[in-house]
């Protein structure tokens, strides 16, 4: 029987599989992260530490009184006494002791400030690359695109000024120029990786009490189509290798946007919805799927599906459902 290889690279990382599992709950301890790792993740993204966090914790150190901060609300100082920037450094070290794959560091940022200086120290605990986060919202009526932008790049000068990790940029998918955006970022040749697309969270209230309510945490598999048109976009045209994330559940997904050219994909949802065993089922979806198309390795089909040049490429590049229309005369 031929051997079939997941293998490949991000970020200058080497991975076994091409599924690393995306920041959040699911990588919060060693035990999890090793579980991960035995079902053949090919590498963990730690939950984020915020900007805020760490903006608190160097006020406490300096300050050994956390009162002099009273812009920070109660939430964030209550989730940094919770999640604190001691353990979160202790979880890099004991996580890279206890598996042999990739262990990434993230921080959710919208700033560049004092935090940017902090980096270092995730990076002496031990992590193989630091994911930012960067999710701006543009809902300020006086910063144009240009100065909401300007946020990235502020921040990955800064970042990269401190460490010398891999860095990887993880962001939404708004923007004025998103394709220009994107290029200009890896453009800086201090991004390592890119990850398309954080999921923002959707805001609701429950109605009887005006109250805000945490839904819809969890993606569904018909979201991954913002990604696959991006990945589709800008794989063959940036330097910089592309993460495909949002609504991957399942080895169709996978396939889709490594064949149009993601370097590997991140999973949240799925494994959240079918726990952490169901990373072994997706991945024996992926080899089959290889075995059926002669494909020994990743790399012989990965980024091969072209369609930026083809009559194909209004699938992605336009909006309007017109080819979809005119297949389906019932609709
Ligand atoms: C419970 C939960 C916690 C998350 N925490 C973080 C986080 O701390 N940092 C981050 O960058 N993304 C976080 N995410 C977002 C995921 O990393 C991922 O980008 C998003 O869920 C979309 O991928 P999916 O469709 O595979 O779930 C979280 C997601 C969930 C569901």
């Amino acid at each position: 029987m031929s051997m079939i290889r997941l293998e490949t690279t991000f970020a200058g990382l080497q991975l076994k599989t091409p599924i690393i599992v995306g920041s959040s709950g699911l990588t919060d301890s060693v035990s999890k992260i090793k579980q991960l790792a035995a079902n053949g993740a090919g590498a963990v993204v730690l939950k984020s530490l915020f900007e805020e966090q760490i903006l608190e914790d160097i006020r406490e150190t300096h300050s050994q009184n956390s009162m002099d901060a009273p812009e920070l609300d109660e939430y964030v100082r209550n989730y940094t006494k919770q999640n604190s920037i001691a353990k979160y450094l202790k979880l890099i070290k004991d996580a890279k002791a206890a598996v042999d794959i990739p262990v990434i560091a993230s921080i959710n940022c919208i700033d560049a400030n004092e935090w940017t200086n902090f980096a270092n120290q995730i990076e002496d605990a031990g992590a193989d690359a630091l994911e930012l986060n960067i999710a701006l919202l543009a809902s300020d009526m006086q910063r144009t695109s240009e100065e909401i932008e300007q946020n990235y790049f502020k921040i990955i000068d800064a970042v990269s000024k401190t460490v010398e990790l891999p860095l990887i940029i993880k962001l939404g998918q708004y923007s004025a120029s998103l394709a220009n955006l994107i290029q200009r970022i890896a453009w800086t040749e201090k991004v390592a990786g890119l990850v398309l697309f954080n999921r923002f969270y959707s805001p609701d209230f429950d109605i009887e009490t005006g109250k805000p309510l945490s839904t819809n945490v969890l993606s569904t598999p018909d979201e991954f189509g913002t990604s696959l048109r991006w990945v589709t976009i800008m794989a063959p045209q940036v330097e910089v290798p592309i993460v495909a994330s949002t609504g991957i559940h399942d080895s169709a997904a996978v396939i889709k946007q490594l064949w149009v050219g993601a370097q590997a994909v991140q999973m949240v949802s799925a494994l959240y919805k079918k726990g952490p065993d169901y990373l072994t089922e997706v991945l024996d979806g992926l080899k089959d799927w290889m075995k059926r198309h002669n494909f020994e390795s990743v790399d012989q089909f990965r980024g091969k599906l072209h369609y930026t040049k083809s009559y194909d490429a209004t699938v992605f590049e336009r909006l309007q459902f017109l080819k979809y229309f005119s297949d389906n005369k019932n609709i």
